[in-house]
């Protein structure tokens, strides 16, 4: 144990972790993809789904995920390979671990491409290209980087490059210092969005789209979507906090960290909601165009409001510091199995994984321009593999995480772990049964058999 501490490292303190769980959890999922996932899927209706998906499944998954990663103390593979031994079940527990390194390898791969948009419009807002611009020119600036793979290949080259650069300094160095400065600035950036969303003429109709539900707009596959987008949210199912937590001194309460984490988490991802859509009422953009949604609406905020190239650079350089910590909690995983298992060093390891990620990424970088045409069930390469990794892969090993903390793993032990006090029953309860069987429930669902 003490070995795998080692080659780990430790997080300095109980801040440090939530400063990196945070960091995780909050990223391009808050940002970018669950305002546009909610107005695809009608708003409201949506935004309730997916709220109770964090509290009641989401939130216990949380502290359980980082309760088995600090009991084992090494990469979720192993993690997973030692808790099954020590508990007396199959050692096929440890594919928990593998599905989970699958899963990040393939949401980093376009998680990479993303960032690099947003990297792009660092300068584009910076340049002051968007000043005062039309919805027509904000739309037009966002269609030519998406039709231009050589940009976003430079962008995803340059964005994978950093989160190896960092990686490879192990968890404690270059991620708290990080997390640190960026939290408190995103919080700030998206305030003031939220105030000048308010004077806009959109406003009332962007609220109303927002927190008004309309229970007819929810199909099946829009609660699987907010279920996948509640994981994938809060960062769970893959071994991300499983290997946060192995960073985790003991005293600290898990219980009350992951409260705080999943409260900042949504907490943001509605900002950006309160932020985007009275823009996008107020320009009479389409609320449900997709992955182009804060590409397009934000820029004409930021384009005319006083100040506007300073605050929508600084913008764009927040959401690229959010991608990046998020970043590294996915490529973490597969980093700690190959430094362990392999004998890598942690730059070896960073590289190797980073590179198959890059190579990945190619296929969803095409995906956008000269692959468009190319799709399976009528959804592109982009589409697909974001379908398989966040409905499919996420809830899968989420509710294998659950049965394991809830039913394997000692209730003593647990109860140890957590600190919840008098509120240990409801965590038993939501991890045994709510979760797994929502999660059954609205996969069922989907494949309308219920
Ligand atoms: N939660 C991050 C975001 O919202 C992305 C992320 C980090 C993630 N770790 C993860 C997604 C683990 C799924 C699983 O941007």
């Amino acid at each position: 144990m003490t070995d795998q501490r080692l080659l780990h490292g430790q997080w300095s303190s109980r801040l440090a972790f939530i400063l990196a769980a945070s960091g995780s959890a909050i990223g391009l999922g808050n940002i970018w993809k669950f305002p546009y996932l909610l107005g695809e899927n009608g708003g409201g209706a949506f935004v309730l789904v997916y709220l109770a998906c964090v509290v009641g499944i989401g939130l216990p998954i949380m502290m359980a995920e980082t309760m088995l990663g600090r009991r084992g103390r090494q990469s979720p593979i192993n993690t997973m390979a030692a808790l099954a031994e020590e508990a007396g079940v199959h050692r096929a527990w440890r594919y928990v671990g593998w599905l989970g390194v699958a899963a990040g390898f393939l949401i980093l791969s376009y998680y990479s491409v993303i960032a690099g948009w947003s990297m792009a419009y660092i300068f584009k807002m910076g340049g002051g290209f968007l000043n005062n611009v039309t919805p027509q020119m904000a739309q037009q600036t966002f269609q030519d980087i998406k039709a231009a793979p050589d940009v976003q290949l430079v962008w995803h080259t340059a964005f994978m490059a950093a989160t190896v650069l960092i990686v490879s300094k192990g968890v404690s160095q270059g991620l708290e210092r990080v997390a640190r400065l960026m939290m408190p600035g995103l919080f700030l950036m998206l305030l003031a969005l939220d105030i000048y969303a308010a004077g806009t003429s959109g406003f009332s109709q962007g609220m109303s789209f927002l927190f008004k539900p309309e229970f007819s707009k929810l199909t099946g596959e829009s609660l699987l979507v907010a279920m996948g987008q509640a994981f994938f949210s809060l960062g769970l199912g893959m071994g991300s906090i499983m290997v946060y937590g192995s960073y985790l001194p003991d005293h600290v309460s898990i219980g009350r960290s992951s409260i705080f984490v999943a409260t900042a988490d949504t907490l943001v991802a509605l900002m950006a909601g309160v932020a985007i859509f009275p823009v996008v009422f107020s320009n009479q953009l389409a609320p449900g165009m997709g992955p182009g949604l804060i590409f397009e609406s934000l820029p004409l905020a930021f384009g005319h409001m006083p100040g506007g190239s300073l605050f929508g650079t600084l913008f764009f350089i927040l959401v690229f510091f959010a991608a990046i910590t998020s970043a590294i909690a996915l490529i973490e995983p597969a980093v700690a199995w190959l430094s362990e298992n392999r004998s890598l060093s942690r730059v070896r390891a960073s590289i190797y994984a980073g590179f198959a990620c890059w190579f990945l990424g190619l296929g969803t970088l095409i995906s956008f321009s000269h692959g468009a045409s190319v799709t399976w069930f009528g959804k592109t390469l982009f589409e697909l593999v974001d379908f398989i990794t966040a409905d499919l892969m996420l809830p899968a090993g989420g509710i294998l995480i659950a049965v394991f903390a809830g039913w394997i793993v000692k209730k003593q032990e647990s109860a140890q772990e957590l600190e919840l006090g008098s509120y240990f029953c409801y965590w038993r309860i939501l991890i045994r049964y709510v979760a797994p069987l929502s999660v059954f429930i609205i996969f069922a669902h989907a494949m309308g058999l219920l």
